[in-house]
């Protein structure tokens, strides 16, 4: 059998007895012919690995450059240096596989995030992405053992849909047929009878539509996928491809929904502390050195930890729409005319003036409710006052919107009344209506943004650097 290896988090948090050890890696820095550092991803932390002078072949050692893959076999003594308690007394040395120093494009030293973007493939191998993978992972667990235990079924809605659920319109379509010579119908309109579904179809921007069907019969679900907006933003907080988590529970009203999101984000949050603590003191510190270029009134008050330990021992704060625009006509910012957008009832609360409550009021998450009907998608319970919906938004401290939410309309008469009112097509979504039709019960769900998890949780302030292979306008590499 090829691989007995040890990983090195798990060896580093053994003791070193003088056992045999084997580890696989790659090299992070060889000095003075005689100090490896090796590193295999399981840890930011690096084994030392001492080759003893005049034990190995010059031509060996002349292969151990920087990211060079090596087998290692040896004793795991304790380290006699500065900087590690323990070592791997090298017996064996096998090159899995050689790197070229000279054209091998990370050096050890400081790139800019922008740099490693463009060299995604590689930037795994790097401090940061390590860190930021590894919680992202732990961030992705939590979320299944959340709902897992709280006996919500994970429920797989469809990648290819016909239905548009937020009815935006900002879809990517999927189609077989071909761009010339495209079948047209009499009138000249594309004629998708003779697409692959025989339909117009698209990736969908929301599972939410399918998920609740599924929780109008199996109680509750979650789905966690992946999901796709071609809204041409360049923003560092807009994706194309982003993954969503998207609860429904049947019985379910605004105040159990707000609840629920509340306690599943702490949950989350709290799992990556206990078990993350090394890659999240390694992201604080980056943090503070890169907020070091920042002039001191752009640097964040608290820490990562700390702001995360706040976030925990903190109820989120809950307000209306009404009272969030009071809030904002009263603002500093507003008054100074600050502001880029206009701060009007019935306007969408912009990133600016989302920032502003969490940022500058409160200073803390806040659960934004109630929202006008008019900026709000079809499905949204309508409110007695006849001009709001019972919507709720979760904005987060740097990163504005993280969750969007709401009781859904459970009244068929309204639920159609809508639909009609917006232009969203009643035949198509039947199978939708029939929730309504056939033992209709209040119910609500939420979607959270993952990658803006991860932001949140990792400090990182570009969207792109928390998803392996981001895709954006004019950009989809790897
Ligand atoms: O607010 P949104 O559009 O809500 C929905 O899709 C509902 N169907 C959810 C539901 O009630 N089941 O999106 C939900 C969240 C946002 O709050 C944001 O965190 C994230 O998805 N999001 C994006 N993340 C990255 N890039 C984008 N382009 C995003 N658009 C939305
Ligand atoms: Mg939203």
């Amino acid at each position: 059998m090829f691989n007995k290896r040890i990983k090195i988090k798990k060896l580093l948090g053994g003791q070193p007895s003088g056992q045999q050890v084997t580890v696989m890696g790659w090299v992070k820095s060889f000095r003075n012919n005689q100090f490896i550092a090796l590193n295999d991803g399981s840890t930011n932390s690096n084994i030392q690995v001492v080759t003893e002078l005049g034990k190995f072949d010059e031509a060996l050692l002349r292969r151990i450059t920087i990211s060079a893959a090596l087998k290692v076999s040896g004793q795991l003594v304790p380290s006699l240096g500065k900087g590690q308690q323990m070592e791997i007394k090298a017996g064996e040395i096998i090159i899995l596989g050689d790197s070229d120093a000279e054209k091998y494009p990370l050096q050890p030293k400081k790139h800019s995030l922008e740099f490693l973007r463009e060299i995604a493939h590689l930037r795994f191998r790097t401090n940061t992405f390590g860190a930021v993978f590894r919680v992202r992972h732990s961030l992705a667990f939590a979320i299944h053992q959340f709902f897992n235990e709280k006996g919500f079924v994970y429920l797989h809605t469809p990648i290819i849909t016909a239905s548009d659920a937020e009815g935006a319109g900002e879809m990517f379509k999927v189609t077989t047929l071909p761009f010339d010579n495209t079948p047209r119908t009499a009138d000249g309109e594309v004629n998708y009878k003779e697409d692959f579904f025989g339909r117009a179809t698209n990736l969908t921007v929301s599972g939410q539509l399918e998920g609740e069907l599924g929780a109008t019969g199996l109680g509750e679900i979650y789905t966690f996928g992946p999901t796709f907006r071609a809204e041409n933003s360049n923003t560092p907080r807009h994706l194309a491809e982003f993954w969503m988590i998207e609860p429904e529970m049947a019985f379910c009203d605004l105040e159990d929904n707000m609840n629920l999101a509340e306690e599943f984000i702490k949950y989350i949050i709290r799992y990556a502390m206990e078990h993350n603590r090394e890659d999240l003191d390694f992201l604080q510190q980056r943090l503070m050195e890169e907020e070091k270029q920042l002039p001191q009134d752009k640097r964040s008050e608290m820490n990562l930890l700390s702001k995360l330990e706040f976030v925990l021992n903190n109820a989120f704060e809950r307000i209306t729409y009404t009272e969030a625009v009071d809030i904002l006509l009263l603002s500093p910012p507003y008054k100074k005319k600050k502001f880029q957008y206009e701060v009007k009832w019935g306007m969408d609360l912009q990133s600016e003036h989302e920032r502003y409550l969490v940022e500058k009021h409160f200073k803390k998450p806040v659960i934004v409710t109630d929202y006008p009907a008019a900026i709000k998608a079809f499905y949204m319970r309508q409110n007695d006052d006849g001009k709001t919906v019972a919507a709720m938004d979760i904005l987060a401290p740097g990163i504005g919107e993280i969750v969007g939410g709401s009781q859904r309309e459970e009244r068929l008469e309204k639920l159609e009344a809508r639909m009609k009112a917006m232009n969203v097509p009643q035949e198509e979504l039947s199978w939708y209506l029939d929730t309504r039709r056939f033992g209709t019960v209040p119910h609500a769900g939420f979607g959270l943004g993952f990658e803006r998890m991860v932001q949140f949780v990792t400090g990182m302030s570009n969207i792109r650097d928390v998803i392996p292979f981001p895709r954006t306008p004019k950009n989809a590499a790897f």
